[in-house]
């Protein structure tokens, strides 16, 4: 294991231990079903791939491709994804409905109306998953309750009012306690807690919800298909590790022997999958840090995930908010005609932590590490669009 601090940054590379198969349900077979689910919601559409060939040039890199999940559903974020399959397989299950049967039409008609209508979601948000639920809820016709950490803002809280008919409510606890306090309330309330985490005997609904994130690797998959490349590096943001280890597994098992170089990148006052990495175990970071990457504002990875981002991730990078906020402006500027896309700083945080390591003397070493090169071919998320 390495380790290097420059400037504000800390990167660890791990060689990968290998100690784990990927589990069948986020191999490119486990992305089918809530492939086939989301492109039964109105306004579906496969978000674009967007090719940055000028910031390509001057990165003296053979191509940088962005998924740009700015536009998803008009939520302004991927998470909706995630939420909303969750959501159907927890219906076909309280309906007892085969979900490899059940098409959204049959959930929505008059048959189930009732039934769904009794019931009620929770779960605790930064943003982007509460505004997914919510959006989600107005679909099914159900219920849902959201619960937002301590520093949320009124702004956020609206958003996800505005997607759909969620209550929501702004706690003075830290995210983490927040989530404890969801747990509790579905407890006490018989609702139904929809954490995009996991932890012991919380499993079943974080990998439902882990599989609809992956819609958004195989549509990119597609797409670098049928452009005919494949990516030799793919950066991914993590707040618990969630969607970065659902695209991860996504991408290994599809391109089997050739894995891509896979760099987890996360704020540095929130950095729970770095310091997991570094131990070698699930460790949390403690507090209620703040950082204005919100989405990736989390303490402690999912359990469920970790052993893939520990075995098929090769480095970890902590970065400081100037990463996100100098990503951002790369994006917002379309260098020389490139197309300028819409981000905000946890969409951004990759692409702000990959020009650091490309372009600034003091991280050589690190580029060199990552074996970035003119052959290289860059894969970057943009998990949101512009924030408030
Ligand atoms: C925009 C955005 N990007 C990335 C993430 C990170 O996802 P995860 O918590 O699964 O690591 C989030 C989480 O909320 C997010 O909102």
């Amino acid at each position: 294991m390495k380790e290097w601090s420059v400037e504000e940054f800390n990167i660890l590379q791990s060689p990968g231990s290998l100690q784990s198969e990927i589990p069948e349900a986020f191999t490119e077979a486990g992305a089918y079903s809530p492939g086939r689910f989301h492109k039964q919601i109105d306004g579906y559409e496969k978000t674009p791939l967007v090719s940055l060939g000028h910031l390509a040039e001057q990165w003296g890199v053979k191509a940088v491709y962005v998924k740009d999940e700015s536009g998803r559903f008009s939520l302004n974020a991927f998470k909706g994804l995630g939420g909303s399959y969750a959501m159907f397989r927890i219906i076909c299950e309280i309906l007892d409905l085969d979900p490899e049967k059940t098409s959204l039409k049959d959930l929505t008609g008059d048959r189930y109306k009732k039934r769904i209508s009794d019931i009620d979601f929770v779960t605790c948000t930064d943003g982007n998953h509460g505004r997914g639920v919510s959006w989600a809820a107005g679909i099914f016709g159900c219920k849902a309750h959201i619960y937002m950490p301590c520093g949320s803002r009124e702004v956020r809280a609206e958003a996800i009012r505005n997607a759909g008919p969620a209550e929501v409510e702004i706690t003075d606890l830290s995210y983490d306690d927040t989530v404890r306090y969801a747990r509790e309330m579905s407890e006490k309330k018989g609702w139904i807690l929809i954490q995009d985490t996991s932890w012991d005997g919380y499993e079943k609904i974080p990998a439902w919800i882990i599989q609809g994130y992956m819609t958004m690797a195989s549509e990119a998959a597609e797409d670098l298909d049928a452009l005919g490349v494949q990516p030799t590096h793919i950066f991914l943001q993590a707040g618990v590790g969630s969607m970065a280890g659902g695209v991860l597994a996504y991408f290994v098992d599809h391109y089997k022997n050739k894995k891509p170089v896979a760099a987890i990148v996360e704020p540095v006052v929130a950095d729970c999958v770095y310091q997991s990495a570094k131990a070698g175990e699930i460790r949390s970071v403690e507090g209620a840090p703040t950082t204005v990457m919100e989405g990736l504002n989390c303490g402690t990875p999912c359990k469920i995930i970790w052993p893939i981002l520990r075995d098929l991730a090769e480095f970890y990078i902590s970065g400081p908010d100037e990463m996100a906020i100098e990503g951002k402006k790369t994006y917002a500027a379309g260098l020389a005609g490139d197309t300028k896309v819409n981000s905000g700083e946890s969409g951004s945080s990759t692409l702000g932590a990959a020009q650091r390591i490309i372009t600034v003397a003091s991280f050589t070493e690190v580029k060199q590490a990552m074996r970035i090169d003119e052959n290289s071919v860059l894969l970057f998320f943009n998990t949101e669009g512009n924030t408030d």
